[in-house]
């Protein structure tokens, strides 16, 4: 469904994304892990279209993506960013509003939202500046999904957000993945996003270096060491 071939990008000297290449299949959820600085942020921005890449391709169900951000949108990408960005001065409502401008019903959407998160509903009149970092996470993804995305991109959804909440957060992911959105995953956290993806990929120094089944990296004593805390999970 998504295709990323030898994918580069540098900011001036610094190569931050080095000859990535990899294929999300439809319905799939795959995690890349990676290291501060390993260019998982820089990767996402690529494929969403705010950074332009200098090499490589990039496809969506066998087709070149477009080269602007609105029109990654329309054509099914999403991407909810590392750091979140809501619109703090806007309600809950209205930034998912804001969210689902290509969308015609957009009062669907935002039931579908409600449903998923009813913390959301309970807030819907809030400044969005004023909901808990884990709300403002939910409120982020949910925008996302305004835009009705086959593929979901999530940079950090865990970032900064307190250990109980995360794994609600990641139960999320995997739901909204259940429901037939592919999902690429970019977490620092690993062990999380490996209890969750299919698949996964480690990025190091703007280069996947290992792949395998999330299970299978999660038993990896190198990544266990590197990732993991040197600590084996269940
Ligand atoms: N705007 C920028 N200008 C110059 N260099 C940048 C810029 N943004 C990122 N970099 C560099 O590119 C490399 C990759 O950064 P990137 O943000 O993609 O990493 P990351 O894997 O998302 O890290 P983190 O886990 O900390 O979010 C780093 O060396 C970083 O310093
Ligand atoms: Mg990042």
């Amino acid at each position: 469904m998504l295709k990323v071939e030898n994918l580069c990008f540098a900011y001036g000297k610094i190569r931050a994304v080095n000859g990535v290449s990899f294929e999300l299949k439809k319905g799939e959820l795959l995690a890349i892990i990676g290291a501060n600085g390993a260019g998982k942020s820089s990767l996402m921005k690529c494929i969403a279209g705010v950074l332009k890449a200098q090499s490589g391709d990039i496809y969506l169900n066998n087709k070149k993506i477009p080269s602007s951000t609105h029109k990654i949108v329309r054509s099914g990408i999403a991407l909810v960013p590392e750091g979140r960005w809501i619109f703090p001065n806007l309600t809950v409502e209205e930034n998912l509003f804001m969210g689902g401008y290509i969308v015609k019903d957009r009062k669907a959407g935002i039931n579908r939202s409600y449903r998923m998160f009813p913390r959301l509903e309970e807030r819907k009149t809030q400044r969005a500046g004023t909901l808990s970092g884990g709300e403002q996470q939910m409120l982020a993804i949910a925008r996302g999904l305004m835009s009705n995305p086959q593929v979901l991109l999530l940079d950090e959804p865990s970032l900064g957000i307190a250990p109980l909440i995360v794994n609600d957060i990641m139960s999320i992911i995997k739901e909204i993945n259940e429901e037939g959105v592919s999902v690429l995953l970019v977490e620092q956290n690993a062990r999380k996003a490996l209890g969750i993806a299919h698949y996964a990929c480690v990025l190091e120094r703007g280069s996947i270096v290992k792949t395998g089944t999330g299970r299978e990296l999660a038993q990896d004593e190198s990544i266990i060491a590197a990732y993991l805390g040197g600590v084996k999970g269940k």
